[in-house]
């Protein structure tokens, strides 16, 4: 055996890939033979067992060290994955060894969380198979960005650079998409030892290292304290009345003490009281590290919430697109109820769509299907019972990973990579999710929108405005009406006339008419506004189609002989300041929605014209109603 491992040597963690003739347990027993990574009497019993059952004559068969589990598996103890251990003064490795055929991918999915590298093993005589497309495929979608290709076998092809070269090609070719960071092809021939833990004299073409030095060397640092804090609780720690903490496994990120911290689903905040490590209290701890945190308010906070830094949180949605590589005999059933476990939650779950299957073959798109079965990948739509937190995988694969369960079996069915969440509002957290601006809007049959009228002051706006809203308030349209001599007596009361306070005011306005339809309102705003730019800044708040801008267009003689409340008068008289068309321009809308030129028509009529126009646009009425049922709603 080794010297005991020091602490300090970085352990690589990796898996092996291959059909069962590839050489893998050749290779992994030579591995280890060689790294003395076996017992003496381990040895012993191997050259025994070589001489009895070995296939390779007077040899040491390395694939019996591996195989003996074997036996095991024939006695009926399952196992899905077994670990092994070596080490060189560089590294120490672990390998994940998946037994089992046609369970293989979900054994291969098990031994790989966690892996850090691949060796995808290649028959030299066979060259890329479909099991090394699938093999490969998994291994990028379980996020292991490292492999070695070891092309195996090399001396049965006459150490032939031509065929090592045309399963590199090849395998590059389709790897291409997968997003490896590196993929290291090696030929060797696991028997004999040529490229495994030395390099092969009997091909001197090959300029690269062997297998071990590959291992040594492959840099697979992820920096996972420099992702954002992503603190799945594991459990509620309460042993008295005076302790409450919150224990568990940091996935990502770092905590300091004094940290700001928000509960995901809910979105209260509060900050680290104490960061509490298993030898006491710490200043700070990092991804990896199990610890309790204790916090100084006492907040709602159960096993399988999720802590984060307020300004980097996950996304927390209750419906999302996954890719799915099903495991089970069972195929999957749209519609029916998993329980999904991702980081230390448990929910129920079900898919309710299939977009595609994923041919492993091509990494192409199969069409529409209704189903998977055992060991088929596909992109799914999966809508959970509660609003779940969640990063996609390409950017955290601790909390974008999570597998599924069959309920009545509890044996896992799938394991799912999260994509993207199918909510479109997904920078706005917690309670803003649960009631939308369309389901309020929905709620009252109607679609939110600015009416915004704009003219000269005493052109007749508010008047007009006013019968407009009688009109849809009558029709059943919840409305409300800001007018800018009312708004100027309370919110904009520090407001006065020079071009900056009005442009400040037509700005709150604005934002409070955005607001308002976000309740699902059909705002009616009633402002002289006589700056493009400021019109075009509200519309511009709000979707297309939502701003609808009626220029009430009176002319100036019109205002001055009507003058409702005098105004006019002591403006052309010099009293007022700033006066709209006096003393200061009024910018005609270029392409108003509505033009309503006053002169000769009456206020009802006017209106009537807007309240057609409304419902002809869908705002309100018929149309919003044939709209909809485009929509499927
Ligand atoms: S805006 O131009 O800033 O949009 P707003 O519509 O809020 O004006 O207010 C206009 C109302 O303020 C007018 O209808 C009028 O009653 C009153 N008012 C007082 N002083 C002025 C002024 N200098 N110019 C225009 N309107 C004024």
């Amino acid at each position: 055996m080794n010297a005991p491992v020091p602490a300090e040597r970085p352990t690589l963690r990796f898996l092996t890939c291959g059909s069962v003739d590839d050489g893998k347990s050749t290779l992994i027993g030579r591995l280890l033979f060689e790294q003395n990574g076996i017992f003496d009497d381990q040895l012993s019993a191997l050259e025994r067992d070589s001489r009895k059952h070995g296939t390779v004559g007077e040899d040491i068969d390395f694939a019996l060290l591996v195989d003996g589990l074997e036996a095991e598996r024939q006695q009926g103890i399952t196992i899905d994955v077994a670990y092994r251990y070596f080490s060189t003064p560089r590294r120490s490795f672990i390998v994940a060894d998946t037994p089992g055929h046609e369970q293989y991918t979900r054994n291969m999915a098990t031994g790989a969380s966690n892996a850090d590298l691949a060796i995808l093993l290649v028959d030299a005589r066979k060259g890329l198979l479909t099991q090394t497309r699938r093999h490969a495929f998994i291994v990028s979608l379980l996020g292991i960005r490292h492999v070695i290709l070891a092309v195996n076998k090399i001396d049965l092809m006459g150490y032939d650079e031509a065929v090592f070269t045309a399963i590199t090609r090849d395998f590059e070719a389709f790897a291409a998409e997968l997003g490896f960071k590196s993929i290291t092809p090696i030929p060797l021939s696991a028997r004999f030892g040529d490229n495994v833990s030395e390099p092969s004299r009997n091909m001197p073409w090959f300029t690269g290292g062997p297998l071990l030095q590959a291992l040594e060397d492959v840099d697979v640092s992820d920096h996972k304290a420099d992702k954002p804090l992503r603190f799945p609780v594991q459990w509620v720690n309460r042993p008295n009345l005076d302790f409450r903490g919150y224990a568990g496994t940091i996935a990502s990120g770092t905590v300091a003490r004094g940290d700001a911290v928000v509960v995901a689903n809910s979105g209260k905040t509060t900050t680290v009281a104490r960061v509490v490590g298993p030898s006491g209290d710490l200043e700070r701890a990092a991804a990896g590290d199990a610890v309790t945190l204790t916090l100084s308010d006492e907040i709602d906070i159960t096993r399988g919430d999720m802590l984060a830094h307020p300004q980097a949180r996950p996304t927390v949605a209750d419906q999302f697109a996954a890719q799915l590589i099903w495991m089970s005999d069972e195929r999957l059933l749209p519609g029916r109820s998993y329980l999904m476990k991702l980081a230390t939650r448990a929910v129920p779950v079900t898919v309710t769509a299939i977009k595609h299957r994923i041919d492993v073959n091509t990494l192409e798109e199969t069409g529409a299907v209704k189903t998977l079965g055992l060991n088929e990948i596909g992109l799914c739509s999966l809508a959970a019972s509660t609003p779940v937190a969640f990063d996609p995988y390409r950017e955290n694969p601790d909390t974008g990973a999570f597998i599924l369960i069959d309920r009545m079996t509890n044996a896992t069915a799938a394991a799912g990579l999260v994509d993207y969440p199918l909510r479109r509002a997904t920078n706005v957290h917690h309670h803003d999710q649960s009631v939308t601006r369309a389901s309020r809007a929905i709620l009252k049959h109607q679609h939110p929108a600015i009416v915004w009228f704009t003219g000269l002051s005493g052109s007749g706006k508010s008047t007009i405005a006013n019968i407009v809203e009688s009109r849809l308030h009558a029709s059943g349209v919840h409305t409300t009406l800001l007018d800018g001599d009312n708004v100027r007596h309370g919110l904009n009361k520090n407001l006065g006339f020079t071009d900056a306070d009005r442009v400040e005011n037509v700005r709150r306005v604005g934002e409070v008419a955005k607001l308002m339809t976000e309740a699902g309102l059909v705002v009616l705003c009633s402002f002289i506004s006589p700056f493009e730019a400021e019109r075009a800044m509200v519309r511009s708040l709000v979707a297309d189609g939502e701003f609808i801008e009626v220029f009430v267009d009176t002319p100036l003689e019109d205002c001055i002989a009507r003058d409702p409340k005098g105004l006019y008068q002591r403006a052309l008289a010099g009293e007022i300041k700033n006066f709209t068309g006096i003393s200061q321009p009024y910018e005609r809308p270029a392409k108003p929605d509505l033009l309503l030129e006053t002169r000769g028509a009456t206020p009802e009529q006017m209106a009537d014209a807007v309240v057609s126009l409304l419902e002809e646009r869908g705002i309100f009425g018929t149309a919003w109603w044939s709209l909809r049922e485009g929509e499927g709603i």
